[in-house]
């Protein structure tokens, strides 16, 4: 007689992801909704209808909120969305900016900015949502090679890696703050990435991974990374520089 062992561990996990209208966000949600999970996108705007065409033939599940709405009453729809006994699994920081400017050109205006979107938005969401999380959940960082000490850097991107490498630091210090209540902290150091920022920042550059083969990898380090990390920032970069 042969036996099946069914392994569910990592089936029908709920997970919260910023930044999920296009890129890199936009990716991991499909392959999140493709793998059978339930999946809160935060963004600026709606839910684009190709997008909700696509949810619709999924085994996963979409709710979609957008981050002009107060962030409590976010977290309040987000948690009458969870079944009795559940958490939030995973929580992706993934929105950002890139500011691509001399620094002898910057305003301060454009130092809160970058800060606002790359870090405070980090902050204030992971604050927003804590109370959803415990033992188990995993908070994913979405950095990038610019914010890792002693990578290349490039001119420019002074305010964007400067705040790519805020949240790095704040990785690892949280990390060791939450060990307590069982809810890891790691943060992915990207490579290059063919979206649109990647276009804003180095023009005609072609990078050598795809927003679909980056998705699933965020996807699954989310779901199964903390099993093997905490604190970490794990570079994922196919060449040097980036
Ligand atoms: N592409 C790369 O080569 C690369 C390399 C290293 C790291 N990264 C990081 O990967 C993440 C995703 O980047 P991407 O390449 O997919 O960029 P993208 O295509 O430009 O998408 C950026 C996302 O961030 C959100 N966002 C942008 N400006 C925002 C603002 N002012 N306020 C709130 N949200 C804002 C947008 O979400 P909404 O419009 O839905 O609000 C958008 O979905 C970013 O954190 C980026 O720094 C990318």
């Amino acid at each position: 007689m042969y036996f099946i062992l069914v392994n569910n561990f990592d089936l029908n996990k709920n997970i919260v992801i910023t930044g999920a209208s296009r890129g890199i966000g936009l990716a991991t949600v499909k392959h999140l909704l493709s793998t059978g999970h339930r999946v809160f996108g935060l963004s600026r705007s709606e839910m684009d209808p190709e997008l909700r065409s696509f949810s619709s033939k999924q085994p996963g599940e979409l709710h979609w909120h957008t981050t002009d709405t107060e962030l409590t009453n976010v977290s309040k729809a987000i948690a009458r969305v969870l079944p009795d006994n559940e958490q939030l699994d995973g929580l992706i920081h993934n929105a950002g900016l890139l500011i691509n400017k001399p620094f002898s050109e910057t305003s301060e205006d454009d130092w809160l900015m970058q800060f606002e979107v790359n870090v405070f938005m980090v902050f204030r969401w992971t604050r927003g949502l804590e109370s959803l999380m415990g033992n188990g959940s995993h908070i994913v960082h979405i950095s990038s090679m610019g914010g890792v000490q002693g990578s290349s850097k490039f001119p420019g991107l002074s305010l964007y890696s400067a705040a790519k490498g805020a949240v790095s630091i704040f990785t690892e210090s949280l990390s060791t703050e939450w060990v307590e209540r069982g809810i890891a902290v790691n943060a992915l150091a990207l490579g290059a990435v063919q979206t649109e920022m990647l276009d804003e920042a180095f023009p005609g550059l072609q990078a050598p991974v795809e927003p679909k083969v980056m998705g699933a990898y965020i996807a699954d380090f989310c779901l199964k990374g903390h099993r093997l990390f905490n604190g970490k920032i794990l570079q994922v970069a196919m060449q040097n520089p980036a």
